[in-house]
């Protein structure tokens, strides 16, 4: 099998936030200030991504540009058309005129709160893709279907279906982010024996459908409660490349902090 730390390839880990809905314009251009202030540390060893929601995209960008900081941004969600009668939706064109490099796609939450299948998010990966942005595609399963002894099958499947028909090199550059259902925030972080053991497995899946190459390349992140206090555990396994950090990431010194700790031990 492939995965379990037998792919020695070194990755560029990342550190992604993601704000969900949170941040009024004005807090926004505050907190990101104040990220690009404690964020400053040795960029070529690592990538720092912000995900503010739509609204805030164009303030956080003026921010960063401003300070000429490396931090790049990403968005939360697309809409896989480009243009047209598509009320409340944002294209890709829309966000690549905003620099955003990464977006997130097939969050538990708008998959649970919002319907979002595995066929949009294909369709999303697709149109990303596309048009220049990196996907951060992310998976993971409920409670139930962890005490059914199902996890892995079910994250598989979520993989195999989101990247179904794309490119192996398209698959190699993007980012696929493993977050637990029960884990998002709960402050109950999966051990870091679970989350490379998933992680190891989302590997073992993008060999299958892409090649072993793509397998190497591709950053599986973990989210779900991540902090100062337990990323120490996640980032040295292995197949772990970073984290996708939730409520850590509205704190500036503890994202700075989570910055420092990817940077210190992958
Ligand atoms: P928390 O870090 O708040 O658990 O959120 C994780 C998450 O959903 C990131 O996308």
């Amino acid at each position: 099998m492939f995965g379990a730390g037998k792919v020695s390839e070194k990755r560029v880990p990342i550190i992604a936030g993601n704000w969900k809905m949170n941040k009024t314009t004005v807090e926004a251009v505050n907190l990101s200030q104040h990220i690009s202030f404690e964020c400053d540390m040795a960029w070529e060893a690592i990538e720092v991504v912000i995900c503010p929601p739509f609204t805030d995209l164009k303030s956080v960008f003026n921010v960063l540009s401003f300070d000429h900081s490396s931090i790049k941004l990403g968005a939360q969600n697309v809409f896989w058309e480009d243009e047209g009668a598509y009320t409340g939706e944002i294209s890709v064109s829309m966000l690549k005129e905003l620099t955003c490099d990464y977006c997130i796609v097939g969050h538990s939450e708008r998959r649970g709160i919002f319907g979002e299948t595995d066929e949009m998010v294909n369709k999303k990966i697709k149109a990303l893709l596309a048009g220049g942005v990196r996907p951060i595609m992310c998976c993971g399963e409920s409670l139930e279907v962890r005490d059914a002894r199902q996890t892995l099958e079910f994250i598989g499947e979520q993989v195999r279906r989101g990247w179904d028909g794309v490119d192996a090199e398209d698959i190699a550059k993007s980012v696929i982010a493993y977050e637990p259902i029960w884990a998002i925030g709960t402050g109950r972080a999966a051990t870091p024996e679970q989350a490379q053991e998933a992680c190891a497995h989302i590997r073992s899946v993008i060999a299958e459908i892409a090649g072993e190459d793509a397998a190497k390349k591709i950053r599986v992140l973990y989210g779900g409660s991540m902090k100062p206090e337990n990323a120490k555990l996640f980032m040295p396994e292995p197949d772990i490349d970073g984290g996708l950090i939730g409520g850590a990431a509205l704190d500036s010194k503890a994202f700075a902090e989570l910055v420092e700790i990817a940077l210190k031990i992958k």
